[in-house]
């Protein structure tokens, strides 16, 4: 966000009270849940906890070590006995779980009793393949059922999921497979996106070929064209999901896991090179994401909830499946692009099914507005009553324009701010009883404490910017980095002592006590809710053969919220071209993947470096938004800057 944006949000001063129909039926209607947890905060958590179904009660709701958490200690429970089989007692049995509609347009409803019988079916198929407890299963898959039943079927046996997103390359996903160290991977022969075909199976070929951990790969069959499997089929290792499933027994026993046993991998970018293998474990995280679920999307028996997130990030993650079902809901997967065929699919398909719950990305948000309110205005949006955004900061235009076109003026919007690291909501306002304010995330959800603090970790004044930091422990937090324990002291408990989790966003929180979120203070970028690591970039654009130094910023975006903006020099004697730029988008396309394509790559002769060598990013930053330099008293060489500025304003 630039200092204008910025500006505007510190200036915002509509509000918007809970609708007076909406309070009336709403699960949290008064303070009382602030109350509670303000004045017993273990015991606030315990009480959500009790919601689950537990084969052993925990003897201790909190061993706090800092920067080490534990949750419900001595507990016995099972995600996806949660998820499923404690609602094959109740007339939820025959409720629609799951919802899917595909890009095509084809079908697709599982009830409770469905989903239950396929994850039990493939819960048996792991089992058989020597897969146990605590083993880590890879799943690459698209937005189908399957990508569901594959992480429920992990859980039930104990074992640890790592899904990755579909969009990553070959590269990406070999590195978290070998990170991992996965047994086997689930996958498919394709997916769609914008009627074109992701050839899945191909690209775990490519990757499966260093990873000495994979003992099998199984593939869903979504397209069906036989193009996509007839190369590189490798029999003993390969095989077909429908197949295993046709033989496999339909009941199958849970494993009882520990609260604290781990319960999937989930990676995400950091401000280093290598990304994070974030952990969450099983008690504490399901909880909170159960908790939250309900008091957040004022989640009822009737509803039919649509999050739009993908399962390959951890809003999929949390409020795609564990939350909902948690809950006993009928949640919504959509598997393909909300343009095709048409820019009004988001719209016709809330139509369609009568959504009621409505949670997306601010990115989405804003290319909705760009498409025109004429999409919306098309159709039937009457049975909305709630909508929700997360990911990024949203701009109160975004906000307003969601209000009013998208929510008839009548449903309340909860912005909520949380990460892959804190495993469920922890800023949102509670629907039914937080009076709104656009572009703010309002108040810590129950049981949370945040602060803004400033350098030294000294709270700031109400409407002084600084950092945003949690507090005390909450029970969906990561519990470590997968195989690296030091970097998950050092990135967020090393700035501000072992009792407090640094976030890596700076914030504001105002005279009301409501948060006001900045974005990101480290070096990862946020685009379209996305993150992306500056030397993540930056190391895949060096790997290519011309490229002797790059630098990597995000600079804001009207659509993507940040957009990537690459700074490159080149070996000795070799002259940046068009096509050559090119040339470097694509590289970085197939080391990362689509989602971290530079929008634009400058060439420079030099980059600007401190005397100690750092590269000045924030110079760069400056120069990428046209904006006047700061502070430039520690540059080693200010000509550096006055010829970049030129070659950035003669390629513009
Ligand atoms: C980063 C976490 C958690 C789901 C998706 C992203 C930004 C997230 C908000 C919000 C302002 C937000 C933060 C955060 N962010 N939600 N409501 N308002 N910023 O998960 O990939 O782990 O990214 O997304 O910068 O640190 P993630």
């Amino acid at each position: 966000m630039d200092s204008k944006q910025f500006a505007a949000l510190l200036n915002e001063d509509r509000r918007f009270p809970p609708p007076a129909e909406f309070a009336a039926r709403a699960n949290v209607a008064d303070e009382s849940l602030y109350e509670q947890a303000a004045r017993d905060r273990e015991g606030f958590w315990a009480a959500q906890a009790e919601r689950l179904h537990w084969f052993r009660r925990w003897d201790k709701v909190l061993e706090w070590n800092p920067p080490f958490a534990q949750w419900f200690l001595g507990g016995k429970l099972n995600v996806a006995y949660n998820c499923l089989d404690r609602h094959l007692q109740t007339h939820t049995r025959t409720k629609a779980a799951i919802i899917w509609e595909g890009e095509p347009g084809d079908e697709r409803v599982l009830t409770y009793l469905d989903l239950h019988r396929e994850v039990c079916r493939f819960a048996n198929v792991l089992r058989q393949m020597g897969v146990g407890k605590g083993d880590r299963v890879t799943i690459y898959l698209p937005m189908i059922p399957e990508a569901a039943v594959a992480m429920l079927a992990c859980t039930r046996i104990g074992a640890i999921h790592s899904v990755v997103f579909g969009g990553f390359s070959a590269e990406s996903l070999r590195d978290r497979i070998n990170d991992s160290r996965s047994k086997v991977v689930v996958t498919a022969d394709g997916g769609w996106r914008r009627g074109n075909i992701i050839r899945m199976k191909q690209i775990v070929n490519e990757a499966v070929v260093d990873c000495a951990s994979v003992e099998k790969v199984i593939v869903v069959k979504r397209i069906g064209h036989e193009s996509l499997v007839e190369h590189g089929w490798h029999p003993g290792r390969d095989h077909w999901y429908h197949t295993l499933m046709r033989n496999a027994p339909v009941t199958c026993p849970v494993e009882e896991m520990d609260a604290e046993d781990p319960l999937f991998i989930l990676y995400t970018s950091g401000s280093t090179g290598k990304p994070k293998g974030v952990l969450h474990t099983t008690g504490g995280y399901l909880t909170q994401v159960a908790a939250t679920t309900k008091y957040v999307f004022d989640l009822k028996d009737e509803d039919v909830y649509w999050c739009s997130a993908d399962i390959g990030w951890i809003t999929g993650h949390s409020y795609v499946i564990y939350g909902p079902l948690a809950n006993g809901a009928t949640t919504l997967m959509y598997e393909g692009a909300p343009d095709y065929p048409d820019r009004g699919r988001i719209w016709e398909i809330i139509q369609k099914y009568r959504v009621n719950i409505f949670y997306t990305a601010p990115t989405l948000i804003r290319s909705f507005m760009r498409w025109g309110e004429g999409w919306p205005s098309k159709y039937d949006l009457s049975s909305l009553r709630l909508l929700g955004t997360v990911g990024e900061p949203i701009n109160p235009e975004a906000w307003m324009w969601y209000h009013k076109h998208i929510g008839g003026e009548r449903c309340p919007i909860v912005d909520t701010w949380w990460q892959t690291e804190t495993g469920a909501i922890m800023a949102t306002p509670l629907p039914g009883v937080v009076h709104t304010k656009p572009g703010s995330t309002t108040r810590p959800f129950p049981g949370i404490e945040m602060a803004v603090v400033n350098e030294e970790g000294q709270e700031v004044p109400p409407g002084a910017g600084g950092y945003l930091v949690v507090k005390s422990p909450w029970p969906s937090m990561l519990r470590t980095v997968w195989g690296d324990p030091d970097r998950y002291v050092s990135t967020y408990f090393g700035r501000f002592g072992h009792q407090v989790y640094f976030t890596g966003d700076g914030a504001k929180r105002d005279e009301d006590g409501y948060y006001w979120i900045i974005g990101r203070v480290d070096d990862v970028i946020n685009v379209s809710g996305h993150r992306i690591g500056t030397m993540e970039v930056e190391s895949a654009l060096v790997d290519h053969p011309l490229v002797a130094e790059a630098a990597v910023i995000g600079r804001s975006h009207a659509v993507k919220g940040q957009a990537i903006t690459a700074f490159v020099t080149l070996k000795e004697g070799r002259r940046g071209t068009p096509d050559l730029v090119d040339e470097l988008k694509q590289h970085v396309v197939t080391k990362i993947g689509a989602l971290a394509r530079p929008e634009e790559i400058y060439f420079a002769a030099d980059l600007p470096k401190t005397r100690s060598g750092k590269i000045m990013r924030r110079l760069l930053r400056d120069i990428a938004e046209g904006r006047a330099l700061g502070d430039t008293t520690t540059l080693a060489d200010p000509n550096v800057v006055a010829q970049l500025r030129q070659q950035y304003e003669s390629q513009e």
